[in-house]
């Protein structure tokens, strides 16, 4: 890992990647506490993501985006985030995002990301005539972007998931794994210990 990277876990990818249940699960595994920006932001401000955008305006919640990220930097506390599906656009976020730990992109195509968002009326850039559409153009704009601040990328379309999950876990450095480890069998390979919530379907 670079030195100058903290030993947070970043989660990032579109609104609907299923950033907010694989970093619940992650922090089961790994027992380190999860935060999802969105809700910390709702906490500060008092109100949902959507009333923000509506009272305040998208630029007013993006700087708090970025005062975040700073702060995630800035803290000495291991942690896993779940980051906002816009929070790597602006330029000055992807350098802070590289810095705040190991970046996994959660990546999904628009079809999954329309199938699982259609009924959602939290997200307010999907608040429009043409959500597909949105998805599309917003997706085919961002994910260079995410790819470029991913230090590893984890494909979830048709995907349970446990199966999500455990390529999250393969990718991630031994430092973080090494507490969830229970046993190492005859072939060398490395057994987790099965999550209870293993059973729930939310995306
Ligand atoms: C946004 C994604 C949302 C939330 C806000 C804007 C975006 O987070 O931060 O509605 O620009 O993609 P999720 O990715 O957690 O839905």
């Amino acid at each position: 890992m670079k030195k100058d990277k903290k030993d947070n876990i970043i989660l990032i990818g579109f609104m609907g990647s299923g950033k907010t249940s694989i970093g619940i699960r992650l922090s089961y595994k790994l027992q380190i506490t999860v935060e999802d920006t969105d809700k910390i932001i709702e906490v500060r401000e008092q109100m949902p993501i959507s009333e923000i955008f509506k009272t305040k305006g998208e630029g007013y919640f993006r700087n708090l985006e970025t005062a975040l990220l700073r702060e995630i930097r800035d803290s000495g506390v291991k942690k896993i985030y779940s980051l906002g599906g816009g929070t790597p656009v602006q330029l000055q976020n992807q350098s802070l995002i590289c810095q705040c730990g190991t970046v996994i992109y959660l990546r999904a195509k628009p079809e999954t990301i329309y199938e699982r968002l259609k009924r959602d009326t939290t997200r307010p850039l999907l608040q429009c005539d043409d959500p597909q559409e949105r998805i599309r153009t917003l997706l085919s704009q961002r994910s260079k972007i995410y790819e470029r601040c991913a230090d590893f990328i984890v494909d979830v379309d048709d995907k349970e998931q446990n199966e999500v999950l455990d390529e999250v876990l393969s990718f991630l450095p031994a430092q973080y794994i090494s507490r969830t480890e229970i046993t190492n069998d005859n072939t060398g390979a490395k057994r987790y210990e099965k999550d209870p919530s293993d059973q729930r379907t939310e995306s």
